[in-house]
């Protein structure tokens, strides 16, 4: 397992607290103000509860784009991966602006997934700064990728630990109708190890997966179909309201999210920064 020293930090520690926000997944940042530097110490702190608990939150961090830049930073590499659907934020060479425009029935990332699974090296941690939210609507949920592998029988853990699978993004550039042709298909183990953790993770995703190398579609839907069910159990699902400043930042080798779409074009703006993180294993 590496090690994973980003920072560089010489301010003094916080009291910063965390408190879980289900039994499976999330957990509350409280008492930190992001808008200035934190110690080492802090900032591993929130690594280790993001590694532990799969998403992490703050609250009332009404940050400047470099501000929040210089946050991200603290994690990994920040980059903005190459998107179909979301504009650079003006003045920023890596925040991304999620937002539904007029004409768009369907937001950005309505539909259980993690990001970047179909490519070779999908992106570690992404997080959301919350500029503009309705007063009710637009909340994200997670789920937790571990407890639904860990809640399944030692039977199926077995030969889900022989499989790989194949994802690909056809499907959301055509349901996004972007007109922009979809990357190559890529696969990767089914069960993977989280890099930091060890924990072992069912890596399948609703949006991306197609089949399971060898297989074919139709032999591959029922069994993807099951694991699909079963990871969507209530207990291991966090929903996240946000305020203008909250920030949601979650680690997606273990976790889903989804972004609900109740709310109308122009009323939900998030800003988005991607951190590369150690890479995957299987
Ligand atoms: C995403 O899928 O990256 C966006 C999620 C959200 O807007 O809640």
């Amino acid at each position: 397992m590496s090690a994973v020293p980003v920072s560089n930090s010489t301010a003094p520690e916080q009291t910063m607290r965390i408190r879980r926000t289900t039994t499976h997944v999330g957990a509350d940042i409280l008492d930190v103000d992001l808008s200035r530097p934190q110690s080492d110490a802090t900032y591993r702190r929130m690594r280790k509860a993001l590694i532990d608990h799969g998403v992490i939150f703050f609250r009332d961090q009404n940050l400047t784009s470099r501000q929040y830049e210089d946050f991200a930073r603290h994690f990994g590499e920040a980059i903005r991966p190459k998107s179909n659907f979301m504009p650079v934020h003006e003045g920023s060479e890596i925040i991304a602006e999620v937002r539904k425009d007029e004409g768009m029935d369907r937001n950005i990332g309505g539909t259980w997934h993690t990001d970047q699974v179909f490519r070779t090296n999908p992106s570690w941690g992404t997080m959301l700064l919350c500029r503009e939210i309705p007063e009710h609507g637009g909340d994200t949920l997670f789920l937790s990728m571990c407890a639904a592998y860990e809640r399944l029988s030692e039977g199926l853990k077995k030969t889900l630990e022989t499989l790989r699978a194949v994802h690909d993004n056809t499907g959301v550039q055509q349901r996004m109708k972007t007109g922009k042709p979809a990357d190559p298909p890529v696969s990767h183990p089914v069960v993977i190890r989280h890099p930091e953790s060890g924990r072992k993770i069912l890596y399948v995703s609703p949006s991306y997966t197609t089949h399971f190398e060898g297989w074919t579609e139709a032999e591959s839907r029922p069994l993807l179909q099951y694991l699909y069910q079963h990871a969507q159990q209530p207990e291991f699902f966090c929903r996240f309201r946000y305020e203008k400043g909250s920030i949601a930042f979650w680690d997606n080798y273990q976790t889903w999210h989804f972004a609900v779409n109740d709310y109308d074009a122009g009323e939900r703006i998030m800003h988005r920064i991607v951190v590369n993180g150690p890479p995957l294993a299987g």
